[in-house]
């Protein structure tokens, strides 16, 4: 059983997490077939936006517990850098990525779903970061992105107690982009990837690395370096069309150039 079910729906590239036994645990082969999914989303021309999910029940409850336990000591986790060598792929996608979130995101779920553009949670979501009740931390940026997200006060609460927050107080401390009532989620979050995917890709591209640039410098060189790129959309084809299809009344006809 593929333990990642891929589609292309237009110019959405739909991946769900498919381990419903096990909430959608997330294992070494379910993370080896989503970044086999995420690299080919990544080269396919038509593809201009990624979506990912789960299902009504969990997007994922975590790292897989039984495979960690496997794991006998330090030596062996730190030096195969196990659990989290490849886990961040999402990271590296250039094209915009959005999680779509029903149910449990829970520990590495709730790590994957941060590591995403932006998430679009149902009314039935729940998040944590619940790896101290089981003896261990955050490994893939939980402790570092809720922060971010988040800030001190939340980030220190969340993964000193372990404990569940529900989607509304994940919007309002800035987890989740948008709520939407459980039942339309996955139809709201595939118009908004579509509607996004429509836009210009090398447009959308530059839009990421520049919002991504606020977490990793100071204003001033993030807004220059905004500027660098804002100036750079004037050699793109798609910028000329943006504009002449807006003065002329008509939807613009982008060729992602
Ligand atoms: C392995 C898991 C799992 C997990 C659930 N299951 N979460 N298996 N790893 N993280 C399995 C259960 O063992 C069970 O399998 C099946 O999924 C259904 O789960 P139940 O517990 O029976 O369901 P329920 O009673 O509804 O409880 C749901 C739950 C609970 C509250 C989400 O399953 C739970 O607390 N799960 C663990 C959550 C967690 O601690 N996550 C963080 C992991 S550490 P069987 O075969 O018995 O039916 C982590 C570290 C990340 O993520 C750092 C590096 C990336």
């Amino acid at each position: 059983m593929a333990l990642v079910l891929a589609e292309n729906i237009g110019r959405v590239a739909l991946l769900r997490l498919n381990r419903p036994k096990k909430l959608n645990a997330l294992n070494a082969a379910l993370i080896g077939e989503l970044n086999a999914a995420l690299d080919k989303a990544e080269a396919d021309e038509k593809i201009g936006a990624i979506l990912l999910t789960g299902n009504e029940r969990a997007f994922a409850a975590g790292a897989d517990i039984g495979e960690m336990e496997k794991i006998k000591n330090y030596a062996e986790v730190c030096e195969e850098n196990l659990i989290t060598r490849d886990w961040e792929r999402v990271t590296q996608c250039r094209k915009p990525v959005i999680a779509a979130v029903s149910g449990y995101a829970l520990g590495g779920g709730c790590e994957l779903a941060m590591m995403c553009d932006f998430v679009l949670a149902g009314t039935d979501a729940m998040f944590s970061q619940p790896e101290i009740i089981i003896g261990t931390m955050p490994g893939a940026g939980g402790s570092q992105r809720f922060a971010r997200a988040a800030g001190k006060a939340k980030a220190m609460e969340m993964c000193l107690s372990g404990r569940m927050m529900d989607a509304k107080e994940a919007e309002r401390c800035g987890i989740v982009a948008r709520v939407v009532p459980a039942g339309s989620l996955q139809r709201v979050a595939l118009e908004t990837a579509q509607k996004i995917a429509s836009h210009s890709l090398p447009v959308a591209r530059m839009i990421k690395e520049s919002v991504n640039a606020a977490f990793e410098t100071h204003l001033s060189a993030g807004v220059q370096f905004e500027r660098r790129l804002f100036h750079s959309t004037f050699a793109l084809a798609d910028r000329a069309e943006g504009m002449r299809a807006f003065l002329q009344k008509r939807k613009p006809k982008f060729k992602h150039k």
